[in-house]
């Protein structure tokens, strides 16, 4: 039997329960078939370096669950499960463990992982406790349904600080999630004269909300040496436009100032909007922060969109934007109604976390510590790769792009999956259909050590 397992030893879930997780999973996918017997207890101790009694404990554990049947002196051997019972249970856990962490792989490339380590829990603990404490009822209730007043006047302060941007309180609408912003503002948009320019490649959230509309979407390049490629759109009827010119979705590049002025010179002539997403723009990583399109709009033309799901936690589900007047007014005729779909306990205490200075200071120490696993990331894949594979990324963000010789993708997805290490395609992100695709690697939820060793074990797997 094959055993891609590559345990933890150091992670909270016991070992045991790492193991026990491993077999049950092999064997709901049908990966280890009835009848198969598991390697003996001594075996497998001296080849993952645990101890005996770890093994019986996970070995127990499947047999408690009727996973395995246990016959004397001849140890487990996987039982037969009901073929009705076995997909039901198949799509549970298929579901329930995606929505953790893969339990398949020892090694997860992930995109949209933060560091789970460096989180300051117990100053966030206090800040949700003082909140509690100190309005006493006021965060049980609906809230407010722009947002929370003290979380926008807070943003305010943190978007002139970090990214040059002059707004006011009143122009900020908050909710729960950049898919949903997306869909506030087409809802009092005149969707019969809406046409939309799309990064291509581009954020699959985003392109699906406009597909979902049945929405017209007209393709803006992204090239790696060039970045945008912004003609087809210059010339075209579209008015409204989605781009991430701080760090592209997913290519990684950066917009230079003269195209973001030709794209807001465009915004004026049409009378169109640009749709900026500025999702993980505190991680840069070299030179000073660029600022963002809305902090040199001069014509009310951008709406600027803003998550705490890098920066901070993709599980608090806050994100905000910035209306320009014209859209504001309709914001306050049309949904004014809305109730709020984030919760204003997590609003309040975001608003204070930011106003005690904890939110920047976490920012500053999670950019040195997201900089140091990109270094590891890249001197790894130089290391063990070298010229195998090229790698696509400007210094900031929390995940690259690799390219791996032509046609050679899914050879590299599948030799990545059978050590138990997942890597990512790119094609959901792309429109139309391409020769090659590259593949993509999060790094901000994996360890320094483990980013090394994957990349190695990646290596060792590909060249072999
Ligand atoms: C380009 C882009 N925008 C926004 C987001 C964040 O979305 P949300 O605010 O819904 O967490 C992501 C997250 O993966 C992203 O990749």
């Amino acid at each position: 039997m094959n055993i891609a397992i590559h345990l933890h030893k150091d992670s909270n879930e016991p070992v045991y329960m790492q193991l026990y997780h491993y077999f049950k999973t092999e064997i709901l996918a049908g990966k280890i078939e009835a009848g198969t017997k598991l390697p003996s207890i001594r075996y497998l101790a001296s080849v993952l370096h645990i101890s005996k009694n770890t093994v019986i404990d996970a070995y127990q554990q499947l047999w408690t669950e009727g996973y395995v049947e246990s016959k004397e002196k001849s140890g487990y051997t996987v039982v037969r499960l009901p073929s009705y019972e076995y997909t039901a249970t198949q799509k549970k856990m298929v579901h329930k463990e995606r929505s953790e962490k893969d339990i398949n792989y020892s090694l997860d490339f992930h995109y949209g992982d933060i560091d789970e380590t460096t989180f300051p829990i117990n100053a966030w603990k206090k800040t949700i406790k003082a909140v509690m404490e100190d309005n006493q009822y006021n965060w049980m209730m609906y809230g407010n349904k722009q947002g929370e007043l003290i979380l926008r006047e807070a943003l305010v302060g943190y978007l002139y600080r970090s990214r040059g941007i002059q707004t006011t309180a009143d122009h900020l609408v908050i909710t729960a999630g950049t898919e949903h912003l997306i869909r506030l503002v087409l809802s009092i948009m005149d969707k019969k004269s809406l046409c939309i320019g799309m990064e291509e490649p581009g954020y699959d959230g985003v392109r699906n909300v406009f597909k979902e509309m049945g929405l017209p979407i007209s393709s803006i390049p992204v090239v790696e040496e060039i970045g945008h490629d912004l003609s087809e759109l210059l010339n075209s009827s579209c008015n409204l436009t989605y781009l991430t010119p701080s760090h592209q979705f997913p290519i990684g590049r950066i917009m230079p100032i003269s195209k973001r002025i030709e794209l807001l010179k465009w915004a004026e002539r049409t009378n169109g909007f640009i749709l900026e997403d500025d999702y993980d723009s505190e991680f840069r990583f070299q030179g000073s922060p660029i600022p963002s399109m809305k902090a040199i709009d001069q014509h009310d033309r951008v709406i600027y969109m803003g998550t705490f799901s890098k920066a901070f936690l993709p599980s608090l589900r806050i994100s905000y934007m910035i209306l320009p007047n014209a859209l504001l007014e309709k914001w306050k005729e049309q949904r004014i109604t809305d109730s709020q779909s984030s919760s204003p306990l997590l609003q309040q205490a975001l608003a204070r976390f930011i106003q005690t200075g904890d939110f920047e200071r976490h920012i500053k120490r999670m950019r040195k510590v997201y900089e140091r696993k990109y270094t590891i990331l890249i001197q790894s894949i130089k290391q063990y790769m070298g010229d195998a594979v090229e790698v696509i990324s400007e210094k900031a963000g929390l995940h690259i792009l690799i390219r791996v010789p032509l046609n050679k993708e899914e050879r590299f997805l599948a030799k990545a999956e059978k050590i138990g290490i997942k890597i990512y395609a790119t094609k959901s992100y792309y429109a139309e259909k391409k020769d090659c695709y590259p593949l993509l690697l999060g790094f901000g939820g994996l360890e320094e050590k483990e980013i090394e060793e994957g990349i190695q074990r990646l290596a060792i797997a590909w060249f072999n």
